[in-house]
């Protein structure tokens, strides 16, 4: 079987390494991996390939930034060519990205079979360009990979039938646990920013509806340099919100804020285990809060994992005046239990596992 993998986004390259894994291992599957280009910085791309042993891709389309249109659509031309040059048996796609959406629409229109890992997810607001590229491409692939029942829920209510849908768990569990470990032997961030275990808050933030209007990123940004003055706060910094962060006029340099460039996974995953606190607009990262236990604040209106909410784990903010009071809360309040509400870590392999039944 010939399965050709489309990534281009930085979540992109975290959960496809454990399936790539898994393929790897497997002599009846043969893995042609494309790199659309969406992001092409080193530290947002190259280092993941290196730390994860993702296999090099055989396609990089180069395609880089650009307005929806225009990076989508040249994703889908380059994508296109390629499909027709490989002829694969199935096309897999991840997440909710432009990436994402441009692999499935190439694969649809020359009819090859495509499966969709972390499909379901909603945040039920069409104003996010994820939210679109989630529902096209679930609409369109064959085979949807969910990574929790309330994603089984939210494709049962748009009607999809259930011989499509498979509840495998979340592959980004799978990557916390196979790197959690090998990130306390590997990495040496907290030294290199003295950093002491627990006394600090990890923050990210790049989610377009927060770095694209200038009053919403300027409170965000004033609300985290006052939790900066009672909490050491240190944040990798996403290109997008650094071009933001110019327009605002906002100086890093005299902030009490420790802006770091973006982190390869490795060191990222133990600023994570390490931290007392994460404040994020990321989905990945509230995710991994809760995988390595650590209490998170998201600074959205909604979330498409819901449940980390609905245990209280997370907590989703909307006036950011609140925030200092908000971490002191969380840092008081916020208990962990042992409940498994993304699998059992084996997502990757029953991906693989029901892949190779349809062969
Ligand atoms: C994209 C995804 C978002 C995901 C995020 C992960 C879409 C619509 N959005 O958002 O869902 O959460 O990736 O990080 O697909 N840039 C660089 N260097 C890079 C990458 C980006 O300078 O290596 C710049 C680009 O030039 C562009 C901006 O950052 O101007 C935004 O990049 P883009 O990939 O379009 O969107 P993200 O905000 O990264
Ligand atoms: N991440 C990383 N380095 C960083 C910031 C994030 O390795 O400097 C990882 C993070 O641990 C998670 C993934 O990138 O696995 C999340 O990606 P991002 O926040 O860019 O996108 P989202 O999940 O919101 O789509």
């Amino acid at each position: 079987m010939k399965i050709l993998t489309i990534i281009g986004a930085r979540p992109q390259f975290i959960k496809a390494a454990t399936v790539s894994r898994v393929i790897a291992n497997n002599d009846n599957i043969t893995e042609i991996i494309v790199h659309t280009g969406q992001h092409f910085d080193s530290n947002m791309s190259d280092v993941f390939f290196k730390e994860m042993g993702i296999p090099e891709p055989d396609y990089h389309l180069g395609i880089g930034g650009g307005n929806h249109g225009n990076q989508t659509g040249k994703m889908l031309i380059g994508i296109e060519e390629v499909l027709l040059k490989e002829n694969p048996d199935l096309v897999l796609v991840y997440g909710d990205t432009n990436s994402t959406l441009a692999g499935a629409l190439a694969a649809c229109k020359l009819h090859i079979p495509i499966a969709h890992v972390e499909a379901g997810l909603r945040s039920f607001n069409k104003r996010m360009p994820e939210e679109i590229n989630r529902i096209l491409t679930d609409g369109v692939s064959d085979v949807l990979f969910t990574p929790t029942e309330t994603a089984n829920k939210n494709l049962s209510a748009e009607g999809v039938e259930e011989k499509r849908i498979n509840l495998v768990g979340d592959v980004m569990y799978d990557a916390a646990l196979y790197y959690g470990d090998f990130a306390e032997l590997k990495s040496s961030i907290l030294n290199e920013y003295e950093l002491i275990s627990k006394d600090f808050v990890l923050c990210t933030i790049h989610r377009a509806e927060n770095t694209d209007d200038l009053n919403r990123l300027s409170d965000i940004f004033k609300n985290l340099e006052k939790v900066a003055t009672k909490h050491r706060l240190i944040l990798p910094l996403h290109p997008r919100t650094k071009a933001a962060l110019e327009n605002l006029k906002f100086n890093v340099l005299a902030s009490n804020i420790v802006f770091v460039d973006p982190l390869g996974y490795i060191d990222m995953v133990m600023l994570e285990k390490h931290a007392k606190l994460i404040i994020t607009d990321s989905g990945g990262v509230q995710k991994e809060a809760y995988f390595h236990k650590v209490p998170c604040i998201t600074l959205r209106d909604e979330t498409e994992w819901i449940e980390l909410v609905q245990h209280g784990y997370n907590k989703l903010i909307k006036n950011f005046d609140t925030l200092l009071i908000e971490v002191e809360y969380s840092l008081k309040d916020v208990v962990f239990d042992n409940q498994m509400l993304y699998g059992n870590g084996d997502a990757a392999d029953k991906i693989i596992e029901k892949l190779s039944s349809k062969m």
